[in-house]
């Protein structure tokens, strides 16, 4: 396959990754490095991981333009993350691919974030395509939405307090088993008999209905409260250790039966039986099983490989693709922007 051959940067959070994509599906190098520093504090911390950005950039760029194998100036153009995310970490590499637009004379293009995970699946598979439902849900985001084609989105729903990874993450601090908390929780889970500890599923209930203000929306904070109460309650009985297990697996089952259900309503209402997962925890296979077999045969589920569904910057390049086609591109006046709004929502 041939067409224009794209570098692109991604450093919203603490990952720094660089891709080389030649036209849609032909990614000639990709390199992610995740920062490992920010477990003992439980969670990313903004200064810290902009600064390993900077410390890294550079290099990540080299060893994704040496997988290609190709040089610099035959790049046709540049793609970066501008926003949402850490203003610190969203500068660094708007700064470097900037730089280099200027440098090589060639074309950028800021790129949303969360726009670039609904494209993570077509890199794999060209089904992937609108008009399909999406439901991302990463450590800082949690959005429902119908794709019409691309670059033309129905929001019709996002988490109302925490973002889905959050509540994994803040779920696994409280029950000692690091930082991420996501892949923690879902190996312990497996072990675990979610039947011991019922939590209820939020935002889920009778009478809701299309219409309904809640009909679509997420809520993680009251699950996360209710697993702290048992928390206590177990601690104060001295069983906490063993029913760790159970509770990771409780959470989980909740957690996964209200991203489950508010998709299946997404589904239903558009009609639309095409589903792209994408963010970090879409990652859980337990999410990805449970959406599968409730939709049943005649849906079509994508669910990116685990290196696309996190943060990278192979789907911004993808994106990328999209927009450059189109005929956009930047100026050296764009900005960063921690709380960028989706292009593209109708
Ligand atoms: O998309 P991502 O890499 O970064 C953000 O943009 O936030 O997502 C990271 C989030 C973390 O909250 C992490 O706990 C969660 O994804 N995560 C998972 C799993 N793997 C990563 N959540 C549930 N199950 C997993 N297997
Ligand atoms: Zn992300």
């Amino acid at each position: 396959m041939s067409g224009r051959t794209i570098l692109a940067v991604e450093t919203s959070c603490d990952d720094t990754s660089a891709a080389v994509l030649r036209g849609e599906r032909e990614l000639l190098g990709h390199v992610i490095a995740t920062q490992d520093m920010h477990g003992g504090f439980g969670g990313v911390v903004p200064e810290v991981a902009s600064r390993a950005q900077l410390a890294v950039i550079g290099r990540i760029v080299a060893q994704a333009v040496d997988q290609a194998a190709i040089r610099m100036d035959e790049l046709d153009a540049l793609a970066v993350t501008a926003g949402p995310g850490l203003i610190g970490s969203l500068l660094v590499g708007l700064n470097w691919v900037k730089a280099a637009a200027y440098a090589l004379g060639r074309p950028f293009i800021g790129i949303h974030h969360m726009e670039a995970h609904l494209f993570a699946s077509a890199l794999e598979d060209e089904r992937a395509q609108p008009p399909f439902v999406a439901l991302l849900v990463s450590g800082g985001h949690t959005l429902l939405l119908h794709a019409e084609s691309w670059g033309r989105y129905h929001m019709l729903g996002g988490t109302r307090d925490d973002a889905a990874g959050e509540a994994f993450d803040k779920v696994a601090r409280l029950l000692d088993l690091g930082y991420p908390g996501g892949p923690a929780i879902e190996r312990l889970a497996k072990q675990g008999k979610p039947a011991r500890h019922p939590l209820p599923v939020p935002m889920v209930r009778p009478g809701q209905r299309e219409g309904s203000e809640d009909y679509f929306d997420m809520s993680f904070s009251g699950l996360k409260t209710a697993v702290l109460m048992r928390v206590r309650e177990l601690e104060k009985a001295g069983s906490l250790d063993e029913e760790v297990p159970h509770l990771a697996a409780a959470f989980q089952q909740a957690a996964v039966e209200q991203l489950t259900e508010k998709t299946l309503r997404a589904v239903r209402a558009t009609g639309c039986q095409r589903v792209v997962l994408g963010g970090g925890v879409a990652r859980n296979a337990a999410l990805a099983d449970s959406i599968r077999s409730r939709l049943g045969p005649d849906a079509l589920v994508f669910v990116p490989s685990s290196r696309l569904a996190t943060d990278n910057a192979a789907m911004v390049a993808r994106a990328a693709a999209f927009r450059l086609g189109r005929g956009e591109q930047d100026g050296y006046d764009l900005n960063a922007r921690a709380d960028l709004p989706m292009p593209g929502v109708l």
